[in-house]
């Protein structure tokens, strides 16, 4: 991988990397399109990162479906699909981690503790690996962008983020690898996070700026499905992600929600 990357460089030829877990939907997709038309190279990586699943959480269930990727992603003329095995990321004795101390610990990182360490671990070594001009990741996870962001600043990669809107369903549900494991009931009752977003938008344009109040109309509309239990519910700074009692210019409204035993997170920006 490296030395591809060496050769495309020397041939002056920007390189574009999408990194993915696979089970690769729409929302991928469209981070891939994306990556086309901003580079000459795209490299899209599938990977199942173990560092950034807690012991009780989804890795062996976690949807694999690499033919069904591969032959999305040759449709979409990815140039390269980098697809290592956990020992050639982590071998024997692998034991060096990044930590992004003050942004990983809040929101899901309070809920999935290492979380992030796992992600900007392996986002760092891909980094390394595929030596790409720009990096492209989905506002859905919009923890893990600024993360990156803040990662790539502070480490000095020479490396663009670029980020790219949330692709939703018709109906508003973001898309998301786990959606796989939605019942049909489950499913209707998921619809209450992009339900309670709107709302929280339209009282935004209406004039409220009261965080307080905020949270409580975009909870009562995910707690009317008895199925969803509210993880968190929080409206923060776009960028430091903490807290803020008032929404000055901008602030980002994140939700995660189980719904059973699917969490699904999404969020949106409120701007006055
Ligand atoms: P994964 O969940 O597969 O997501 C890969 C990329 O797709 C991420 O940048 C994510 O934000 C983006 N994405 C997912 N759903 C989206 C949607 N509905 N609309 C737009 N973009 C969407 O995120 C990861 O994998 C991993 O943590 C990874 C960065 C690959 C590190 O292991």
């Amino acid at each position: 991988m490296q030395a591809w990357s060496a050769a495309e460089r020397r041939a002056g030829r920007r390189i574009v990397l999408a990194p993915t877990m696979g089970a690769l939907h729409e929302g991928h997709l469209s981070l891939v399109r994306e990556g086309k038309k901003s580079g000459d190279r795209l490299v899209v990586s599938l990977f199942v990162n173990p560092a950034q699943f807690g012991p009780s959480e989804d890795l062996a269930a976690y949807p694999r479906d690499f033919e069904r990727d591969r032959n999305l992603l040759e449709k979409e003329k990815a140039d390269v699909l980098f697809h290592p095995s956990a020992a050639e990321i982590y071998p024997e004795r692998y034991q060096t981690y990044v930590e992004v101390e003050k942004l990983a610990p809040l929101l899901c990182g309070e809920f999935r503790p290492g979380h992030f360490r796992g992600v900007a671990t392996v986002v760092a070594k891909l980094f390394n690996i595929v030596r790409p001009h720009a990096a492209i990741f989905g506002a859905k996870d919009c923890q893990q962008l600024q993360l990156i962001r803040r990662m790539t600043r502070d480490l000095n990669f020479d490396i663009e983020i670029v980020g790219c809107p949330t692709v939703r369903e018709k109906d508003g549900l973001a898309m998301s690898s786990r959606n796989r494991y939605l019942s049909g009931e489950e499913r209707a009752a998921a619809l209450s996070l992009s339900r309670s977003l709107k709302r929280a938008e339209s009282l935004v344009e209406e004039g409220e700026r009261e965080s307080e109040r905020i949270i409580a109309a975009a909870r009562a509309e995910i707690e009317r499905e008895p199925l969803a239990r509210i993880e968190y519910a929080r409206v923060c700074g776009p960028e430091t992600l903490e807290e803020v009692a008032r929404i000055e210019r901008e602030a980002v409204l994140a939700l995660a929600v189980r719904i059973d035993k699917t969490r699904l997170i999404d969020n949106t920006i409120l701007k006055t």
